[in-house]
This record gives C-alpha cells, sequence and structure tokens, in this order.
C-alpha cells in the first residue's frame, strides 16, 4: 500500500523496494558504478583480515587453549548463514546502506535507523580501534626492522599514558584521501594490500608448517565447552568485514552475480586462511605465549620459534593488512551514513556527490575527523567487544529481513536466494543470538546505552525530517508504503 497524499507515515513505514533503487539514480546522488566481482571480494578480504587474526587471536588462545582453532571454525559457521541472507538482500537491493537499507525496505523507519546507529560501531567506532592496532603494530615494526619507535607520548592514548595517537590520527587522514578521491583508486590500492596480507599469512603458515610440533596441542580444550564458545564470541571480530561487500553494492557493476559471489567468497578464504594460521601457531608456540601479547603471530614466531627474523616480517604485513581493514570498513561507514543521510535521517544536505570525484567528498572528510579525533584519544580494550555485538545484532536484523521481505514482497526479484528459507536465516538468527549471550554485562550495557542514545536522536531529528515522512505528506508516490502500523 502506498502511503496517500497527507498522511504521516508511522515509524514502521517502510521504503518501497523499486524507489530505493530507481532513486539511486537520480542526478546528484548515483554513485559511480565501478567495481568488479574481483575487487568486490578483494575489498571482503581486505575488510575480514585484519586486528582479528593479527591480535585477537591472543585473546582467543588464552581463553580457549589449542580448541581456539575450534572457536576460529565455529564463528565461520556462525558467519556463514548470515552471509547468505547478506548475499540476498545484497543482490535484490543492490542500493548503498547494506543492513540499514535492507531494514528500510522490510522492517520499518524506526528499526532501520536503529540498526543504522548500530552500524556505526561496527563501522565508525571500529575503524578508530583499528587504527590505534595499526598504530601499536607501525610502533613494532619500526622496532623489529631499524630499532626505533615513537615515543608513547605521541603514540597512545591519554588513558594509556599517551597525549595522543599520532599513527592512529595519520593512517585514518590518509585513507580519509584516498577515499575523497574515488573508489576505483581504493579498490585498486586495496587490492595491492589484500595481495599483500595474503603473502604475508602464507609466509607465516609455512614457516610454523617447517618448524611444526606437536607439544603444545594438549591438553587441546583447557576450559572446554565453555571456552570454545566464549574465545568464538571474542574471535567473531576476525570475520567481520564480509558484509562491508554489500555496502558497495550500488557501486558494483553485475550486483547481481557479483555480490553473493563477494560476500560468500571472502567469508570462505578468510575461513581458510585463518584455521591454517591458528593451526601453525599452536604449532611453534603455547597458548601463554600468545596471550598477552600485542603482536601474538610475531611472538609466536620469535618465542615460540625462535625466528627472529621472521616477527619483523610479519609486524610488517600486519601493518599493510589493517590498512587494508581501516579502508574497507572506513568506505563502508561513509557509504552507510549516505543512505541515511539521503533518506533525511541525518543532514541531507551532507549526501551529495562531489561533481569533480563522483565521491560524497563533504561527508567523507567529516567522518575522517571525527573518526580520527577518537583514534587520536580511545584505547583499544574492550572496543572489540562491543563492536562485535553490533554486529551480531545486525546479523539478526538482516536474517530476519529476509524471511519478512520473502513474505511481503514474494515477486520480487532475487537474483540469488539463501536456499532453505526460512531454515538457515533462522540458523543464522539462532547462532547470532548465541555468540551475543557468551559477551559480558559490560558490553550489553554499553550497547543498551548507545541505542537508546540512537532512538533519542531519531524522535528529536530523524522522525521530523525522515524523506519518507516529509515526501509521503507532500504526495510523492511510490517513496513510501506504510504497513499500517503507527507510533
Ligand atoms: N575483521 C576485521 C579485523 O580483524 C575487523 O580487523
Amino acid at each position: 500500500m502506498t502511503t496517500s497524499s497527507g498522511s504521516r507515515p508511522g515509524i514502521f513505514a517502510v521504503r518501497d523496494v523499486r524507489s530505493l533503487i530507481t532513486e539511486t539514480a537520480e542526478e546528484g546522488h548515483g554513485l559511480k558504478k565501478a567495481v568488479g566481482s574481483l575487487h568486490l571480494t578483494a575489498m571482503g578480504v581486505g575488510a575480514i583480515i585484519g586486528t582479528g587474526i593479527f591480535v585477537v587471536i591472543g585473546e582467543g588462545a588464552g581463553v580457549a587453549g589449542p580448541a581456539v582453532i575450534l572457536s576460529f571454525i565455529l564463528a565461520a559457521v556462525a558467519c556463514a548463514f548470515s552471509a547468505l541472507s547478506y548475499a540476498e538482500l545484497a543482490s535484490s537491493i543492490p542500493v548503498s546502506g547494506s543492513a540499514y537499507t535492507y531494514t528500510y525496505a522490510t522492517l520499518g523507519e524506526v528499526v532501520a535507523w536503529i540498526i543504522g546507529w548500530d552500524l556505526i560501531l561496527e563501522y565508525g567506532v571500529s575503524v578508530a580501534a583499528i587504527a590505534v592496532g595499526w598504530g601499536g603494530n607501525l610502533n613494532a615494526f619500526l622496532d623489529a626492522a631499524f630499532g626505533v619507535a615513537l615515543p608513547d607520548a605521541i603514540a597512545t592514548s591519554p588513558e594509556d599514558g599517551g597525549i595522543f595517537n599520532l599513527p592512529a590520527v595519520f593512517v585514518v587522514l590518509a585513507i580519509t584521501a584516498l577515499l575523497v578521491r574515488g573508489v576505483t583508486e581504493s579498490a585498486r590500492v586495496n587490492l595491492v594490500m589484500v595481495a599483500v596480507k595474503l603473502v604475508v599469512l602464507t609466509f607465516f603458515i609455512v614457516v610454523a608448517l617447517f618448524n611444526f610440533g606437536t607439544g603444545n596441542f594438549q591438553p587441546f580444550a583447557p576450559s572446554g565447552v565453555d571456552g570454545v564458545t566464549s574465545a568464538a564470541a571474542i574471535i567473531f571480530f576476525a570475520y567481520i568485514g564480509f558484509d562491508a561487500v554489500s555496502t558497495g553494492s550500488e557501486e558494483a557493476r553485475n550486483p547481481a552475480k557479483d555480490l553473493p559471489l563477494a560476500i560468500i567468497g571472502s567469508l570462505l578464504i578468510c575461513t581458510l586462511f585463518y584455521v591454517l594460521t591458528a593451526v601453525g601457531a599452536l604449532g611453534i608456540a603455547s597458548p601463554d605465549q600468545m596471550k598477552d601479547s600485542d603482536a601474538p603471530l610475531a611472538a609466536a614466531l620469535d618465542e615460540g620459534a625462535g625466528i627472529t627474523w621472521a616477527a619483523g616480517i610479519l609486524s610488517f604485513g600486519a601493518v599493510v593488512a589493517i590498512t587494508s581493514v581501516v579502508l574497507v570498513i572506513m568506505y563502508g561507514q561513509t557509504r552507510i551514513f549516505f543512505a541515511m543521510c539521503r533518506d533525511g535521517l541525518l543532514p541531507q544536505r551532507l549526501a551529495t556527490v562531489s561533481p569533480r570525484y563522483g565521491t560524497p567528498a563533504r561527508l567523507t572528510v567529516g567522518l575522517g575527523v571525527l573518526i580520527a579525533i577518537l583514534a587520536a584519544l580511545v584505547p583499544l580494550s574492550e572496543i572489540v567487544k562491543l563492536v562485535n555485538i553490533g554486529t551480531l545484532f545486525a546479523f539478526v536484523l538482516v536474517n530476519i529481513g529476509v524471511i519478512v521481505l520473502r513474505r511481503t514482497r514474494p515477486d520480487m526479484p532475487r537474483p540469488y536466494r539463501v536456499p532453505w528459507s526460512p531454515v538457515l536465516p533462522i540458523l543464522g538468527v539462532a547462532f547470532a543470538v548465541y555468540l551475543m549471550s557468551d559477551l559480558p554485562l559490560d558490553t550489553w550495557i554499553r550497547f543498551v546505552v548507545w541505542l537508546v542514545l540512537g532512538l533519542a536522536i531519531y524522535f528529536l531529528y530523524g522522525y521530523r525530517n525522515s524523506r519518507l515522512r516529509t515526501e509521503a505528506t507532500s504526495g510523492t508516490p511510490g517513496w513510501a508504503r506504510d504497513e499500517g502500523h503507527q507510533p
């Protein structure tokens, strides 16, 4: 049902899928269609392999012991179901905004806002944290290669005893400049960085296999099943990012084929590398040698296998790997914000595309500066869990979105369909909730506070300025469908 002129859609009004797609071609709001399947898969791998495998693996090994290998598999399985749902929605609704946009078309505006706000945790806030990790690894590399390191005062946050984190600010601003220049250039740079990190991880796996011993695998699961699942809830961070591919769907040349391929392909590639890396790491080092290190894989080579020169190469790889994570995740954040501005839930004037670069330059610079300030001042700790809970919540809504959309829009063209729906999407929800339940109470409290703050902003700004509402009341046809729910 299309909202008739004069009536105000309720908070659960949904965007019309057709208008969502056609509107992206409007003058000044269309993004360049420049990205193919190779670049999209690289975008996924670029977003996925980073801090998780180079840093968080240590914490995972500390919690689960050698059974962290199983945690990697469990987290991958949990992601796989949601990846299928992302693939279906991204191929049917190939517009910017990822889970935010899908939710707007299925569960309604207020839920879309909640998810868009929630994705700021997954994207914006995590970029700041990942940039801090980048700075730490840069210092480790400088130390290993040249015996010099930046002083703490300009290399750590106030909470960690410094003044501000210069390397973190540097990487965020450099990536911001790259994103402003355009997605084709960014995708090319990303491709090179992805190649480097796959080579570095392969190097690690090969060195580990040549020095492999089975002694560290006993006892295999000292904390039992609980240890494996708790570690999986943390290790989940290592897989975050495959959904970032869907944030670029509007710029995909052939979304029907390329998006499912890129989302599922990048998840598979990363799972393979992660499991081999975890097996290799435990083949040369004990969980105790890795758990407290800022660079556990380098520590495994250095302390575990005694191959110090390889540790330098690895920290270099970590710097490159994390650079591409910053690039893709930040790209995702700009596109989600772009979609939210375009819909009027955030100021629409920010959603203009620069005629010179064909990118949302103003928005990108604004976000870059905010994230850089955050990166200068925040410590890494705890952010991983907060980012995880936010992302898992997004997964829950995306899976529900698939089920709802199959019922409300059964005839909509779906270039890719999740097999055995609704069984697999329900499993996606169950796995996400299961991992969420393994995160600590503190994380839950922070998450709820964040959502409440978001709701306050929605009712004070988004509800009044939403294009769905302003255009429906002025009689613009086809933009909104009100499902009949009223606030
Ligand atoms: N998966 C990304 C990483 O591990 C967020 O850095």
